[in-house]
């Protein structure tokens, strides 16, 4: 066998060489784009008559072919064809003879990576915004239910408010429309098609660019050549966009652990989505939570080791940009797998309303709501705070808490404090006041849950 390349050497490398360079084991993942984009090539390549109409149908046959072939994985690569484009070729020729030889007319491998790259992006990153869709599907469906549930609010991870356990499940749903707004945006950006650009300079060829991206649905194409080639900087956008995701689904896989717990018992993971110990026989591990939690740290690596490979690397297209694709297909798949597993998880975990009851009923939590009491009243709040303070000191010398302070030793902290101080220690009515926009109050918790259900688009799953 001989290299599609080989005309200006006198010995090819050896076989180990040949596989450091190859990114056939990797970039074989591109197959379906690479071969829509040499069909969208050959198209024009006709259309401007640059090939014959007979030649480019025996291309495009030829290719359809292999088209079929990689749809049943009966394709056989070689890492001495280097990469998906060669192997391609090769195998094109293989199976309509030389005329294969003129697919690669006026274009070059440069652009055409870039082409493959910006196809296989905008089909990921668009099933991962209807990944991110259901997940939020999911959280509102439990929120629904959980509107009038409480548990403590967390500062510090010390108890602070109490708060409804819908508020802080929909705080996810928000981190994750800014993550699906983001995506929504980058693909402005990642629908352009390189194609037609050359190993660098543009062609001799009379192409038509504007067809070819057509042909592929792009929505645009790049105005510089040279750009169209060095251009990575939609692989990284889409690296950084996936690293955020993962670090909100981290903060809610680690909230699912701690939750989880015998000590906060808040929630329960269903069998499905947790593993047991092959030793301690009462295990139930959060593993598919932990997992997500890890994950976090290769999909950010992704993104730093994108970002080192381009920084300082001159124009145009250089060896390094192969290093482009590993960490790409490593956070599609690493975010798709993680979406899927928390669609699972939040929509089949069971919440322990009497636990999280229980947990704000014996609780300084309440402790705001005596100092707003007396700040209402007319105290100014830094002294209302202090004597709250000096209150919840004697209660936890006295081992209980403020609910249990009989009134007369209320009045020797302050006159202000009046009989109807009980009720509005209770949890759920500190929940209730909090009705200010965006607040924890139930009201406004509907209201955000009614928000959220529009932007899903009236939502036709919520609903079931
Ligand atoms: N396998 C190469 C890559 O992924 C394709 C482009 C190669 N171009 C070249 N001139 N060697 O970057």
């Amino acid at each position: 066998m001989s290299k599609l390349w080989g005309g200006r050497f006198t010995k090819k490398p050896e076989e180990w060489v040949d596989e450091f360079n190859a990114s056939i084991p990797f970039d074989q993942e591109l197959v379906l784009e690479d071969l829509e984009g040499s069909i969208a090539h050959v198209s024009m390549l006709k259309k401007c008559q640059i090939l014959s109409g007979k030649e480019a149908d025996q291309i495009i046959q030829g290719l359809e072919v292999l088209y079929q072939k990689a749809v049943n994985q009966e394709l056989q690569y070689s890492v001495e064809y280097e990469d998906i484009h060669l192997n391609l070729e090769k195998l094109l020729i293989d199976e309509i003879g030389e005329v294969g030889g003129k697919l690669h007319t006026g274009r070059s491998r440069n652009d055409q990576i870039a082409t493959d790259m910006h196809l296989f992006l905008k089909r990921r990153v668009k099933e991962i915004i209807s990944l991110i869709d259901e997940l939020q599907e999911g959280i509102i469906l439990q929120a629904d239910n959980h509107v009038e549930t409480i548990i403590p609010g967390y500062t510090h991870l010390q108890r602070a408010q109490p708060i409804s356990f819908a508020h802080h499940l929909m705080c996810y749903f928000w981190m994750l429309q800014r993550d699906k707004e983001r995506l929504k945006d980058s693909l402005k950006r990642i629908d352009l098609s390189p194609l037609g650009a050359g190993a660098l300079a543009g062609t001799t060829f009379p192409i038509d660019r504007a067809y070819s991206a057509e042909q592929l649905g792009f929505g645009a194409y790049y105005e510089n050549s040279l750009d169209a080639v060095s251009d990575r900087d939609f692989i990284i956008e889409f690296l950084s966009n996936g690293a955020l995701l993962m670090t909100h689904l981290s903060r809610l896989a680690e909230e699912f652990i701690l939750w989880s717990t015998e000590e906060f018992g808040f929630i329960e993971l269903d069998d499905s989505f947790t593993t047991g110990s092959s030793i301690m026989p009462q295990k139930k591990n959060p593993d598919m939570a932990e997992l997500v939690r890890g994950k976090t740290g290769r999909v950010n690596g992704n993104l730093i080791s994108l970002l080192t490979v381009l920084k300082g690397l001159p124009l145009a297209y250089n060896k390094d940009m192969q290093e482009d694709k590993e960490g790409m297909f490593d956070t599609v798949k690493t975010v798709t797998g993680s979406l899927k597993i928390f669609n699972g998880m939040v929509r089949t975990m069971k919440v322990k309303e009497k636990r999280m009851k229980d947990a704000v009923s014996n609780d300084f939590s309440n402790a705001t709501e005596l100092a707003d009491y007396l700040a209402a009243k007319g105290l100014p709040f830094r002294q209302a705070h202090e004597i709250v303070g000096k209150l919840v000191l004697h209660c936890i010398q006295e081992k209980y808490y403020l609910k249990d302070v009989p009134l007369h030793q209320y009045k020797e902290y302050s006159a202000l404090i009046e009989e109807d101080i009980y009720s509005i220690l209770l949890p759920y009515a500190a929940v209730e006041r909090r009705n200010s926009y965006g607040g924890t109050g139930f009201q406004q918790v509907r209201h955000q849950i009614e928000k959220g259900r529009s932007l899903l688009g009236e939502g036709q799953l919520i609903n079931q």
